[in-house]
């Protein structure tokens, strides 16, 4: 074992309340700069006492450890083993090839009941020698760190001076099977395994079989990212879709060029597929960590935000869910086509700042079953992560026992609950000082925004949204400026956490449509009103020189 001195400037902190760490890669490449994270993390999970001494709480557990397989991961893996080794770990369970999606770490961490695990990816972002990386440290309910832990890693990266790591040679990742580090065992696991067990549990296997038998199409999105190991072994392998159900399925380094965010902008080549009229009968994509998903049917886009609507409303069909669900929960942004089915159902709807975190404890707690926010997000109690490859069997599940199209499903839903028309417009890398500001002064107009009246609406709610936690009583406050409407629209303005150029406005759009003969309208026409009085109220082209958003989706 070796012990090093860190130089002083490779201070990793980030400020927590976003997920994890996660800058460009050439960041993470500078000396010791992964290492000093990665030991402030097993500091503060051994337990740093006040005089500094260090505990050993991590001694005898076992941390699962995996990631998106883009750029730096092979080499970040062998580098936080050598820590783990130095600092007690007793056994690391390493998705082979240093592999797992974000969902299957939270299954691998739960069903092993594992003392917590480390996400290598930086999610949606690109990756490659110039693109990002990151890290994330999950707990023992299989989902992200909560605020005291990240807040307690980040100032103990900031006193840190030295790190202990094995001098052992590197180990081979790629050969499932037992190893030794010094004392330290590790375990390469086959990915998918511990996670198409959960997927087992709670879809009609044999349902979904019998789909595909029936000569059923589906076109699978992976976006050359980790998804596609998960859905070649589960839809192809298992179900029996015939081979090329899913494309670029392989993991690769810089996910070939493509930007692993699946919303209809990035994945532009499915939608393509799905709007041909040979188009396949189901279309899904997922994003780099496979946490996300995007679901198409033939020629027809589907909201997030409805998606998780539709879930709660048909939910019963499902195995996994046929007792009912305990209540859905929505980040603030979504739109609330969710709480309409959720008050038809006497069901409670919590709505949570951005962040999946902010489900954890009330899917702990038993508040909740489904999840889900506009950012093409949705999971269940089944791990602690939003979950792309769920979902996408979730929808396939739902077809095969209604026997209708995602078309006809969305359509009915609509004609029943009426139509959220919904867009998030995305200002990108303006200057932090402009955004900062940008966001100042609407924080500051709020007061007179109250009661006024834009064209035949009036704003009722003008306010930053706060949330008091129900399970913690935990307060977060500046969530989002909001603007609610008498007719129950919406329009809310947020700085995107997770961005790694300058700042990210994001500007959510919503109005409810209840009328039939108008939910065929674009989407963007539909909330011109809305989108102009954004402009009016935050002074974005104004501030930013932008004209138009950098993504409207
Ligand atoms: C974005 C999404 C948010 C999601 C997060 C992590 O965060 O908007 O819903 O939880 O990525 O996937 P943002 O950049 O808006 O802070
Ligand atoms: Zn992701």
């Amino acid at each position: 074992m070796a012990i090093q001195n860190l130089p002083t400037h490779v201070f990793s902190g980030q400020r927590p309340g976003t997920s994890g760490l996660r800058k460009k890669v050439t960041v993470f490449m500078q000396p010791m700069y992964l290492e000093n994270f990665v030991q402030a993390l097993f500091d503060v999970l051994n337990g740093v006492a006040a005089d500094g001494q260090i505990g050993t709480a991590l001694h005898g557990q076992t941390l699962v450890l995996g990631g998106d397989g883009r750029f730096h991961n092979r080499t970040a893996v062998q580098t936080i083993l050598k820590l783990a080794a130095a600092n007690g770990v007793q056994r690391v369970l390493l998705g082979q090839g240093g592999i797992l999606s974000t969902p299957a770490v939270s299954a691998v961490i739960r069903g092993r009941q594992a003392f917590g695990g480390i996400v290598l990816s930086a999610s949606h972002n690109p990756g490659g020698p110039d693109g990002d990386f990151g890290i994330k440290y999950n707990a023992s309910n299989g989902g992200p760190a909560n605020e005291t832990l990240t807040e307690a890693v980040y100032a103990r990266t900031q006193t840190l001076t030295q790190v202990v790591l094995s001098d052992a040679p590197d180990i081979d990742i790629n050969t499932l099977g037992t190893c030794q580090m010094e004392q330290m065992q590790v375990e390469v696991i086959d990915p998918v395994a511990d996670y198409a067990v959960v997927m087992r549990r709670l879809f009609d296997f044999d349902m979904l079989r019998g789909m595909f038998k029936r000569g059923f199409t589906m076109r699978v999105d992976a976006m050359n990212a980790v998804g596609g190991p998960y859905a070649k072994a589960i839809l192809e392998d298992e179900l029996g879709a015939p081979a090329g159900t899913v494309v670029n399925a392989t993991p690769l380094e810089d996910f070939g060029g493509l930007h692993p965010d699946p919303n209809p902008v990035n994945a532009e080549d499915l939608i393509a597929h799905m709007m041909r009229a040979d188009a396949p009968d189901f279309g899904a994509a997922m994003d780099g960590d496979a946490d996300r998903n995007m679901v198409v049917g033939r020629n027809f886009v589907v909201s997030p935000s409805d998606s998780l609507a539709l879930m709660t409303a048909h939910a019963r069909l499902i195995p996994g869910y046929k007792e009912g669900l305990l209540g859905v929960a929505r980040s603030m942004p979504t739109s609330a086509a969710v709480d309409r089915v959720a008050k038809a159902m006497g069901l409670d709807c919590f709505e949570t700042p951005t962040g999946w975190k902010f489900f954890g404890n009330l899917l702990d707690a038993g508040r909740v079953t489904l999840c889900g926010e506009e950012s093409y997000g949705t999971g269940s109690s089944h791990v602690r992560e939003k979950d792309g490859l769920w979902a996408i069997l979730f929808w396939l599940s739902l077809q095969g026992a209604t026997g209708r199209s995602v078309e006809s499903l969305v359509r009915e839903h609509w004609r029943t609950y009426g139509r959220n028309y919904y867009s998030r417009h995305d200002y990108e890398a303006i200057p932090t000082s402009v955004a900062d500001a940008l966001m100042a002064n609407l924080r500051e107009t709020l007061p007179a925004l109250q009661g006024q009246v834009f064209g035949s609406r009036i704003v009722t709610v003008a306010d930053d949204f706060a949330y008091t936690d129900p399970v913690d009583g935990s307060a977060s406050v500046k969530q989002g400026v909001r603007l609610i409407f008498d007719d129950g629209a919406r329009v809310i303005f947020r700085l995107s956490g997770t961005g790694t150029e300058g700042a990210t406005l994001r500007v959510y759009l919503e109005l409810h449509e209840p009328d039939a003969a108008q939910h065929d309208r674009p989407a963007q026409d539909k909330l011109a009103d809305l989108i102009a009085l954004a402009d009016q109220v935050a002074g974005i082209h104004a501030r930013t020189g932008m004209a138009a958003p950098s993504v409207a989706t």
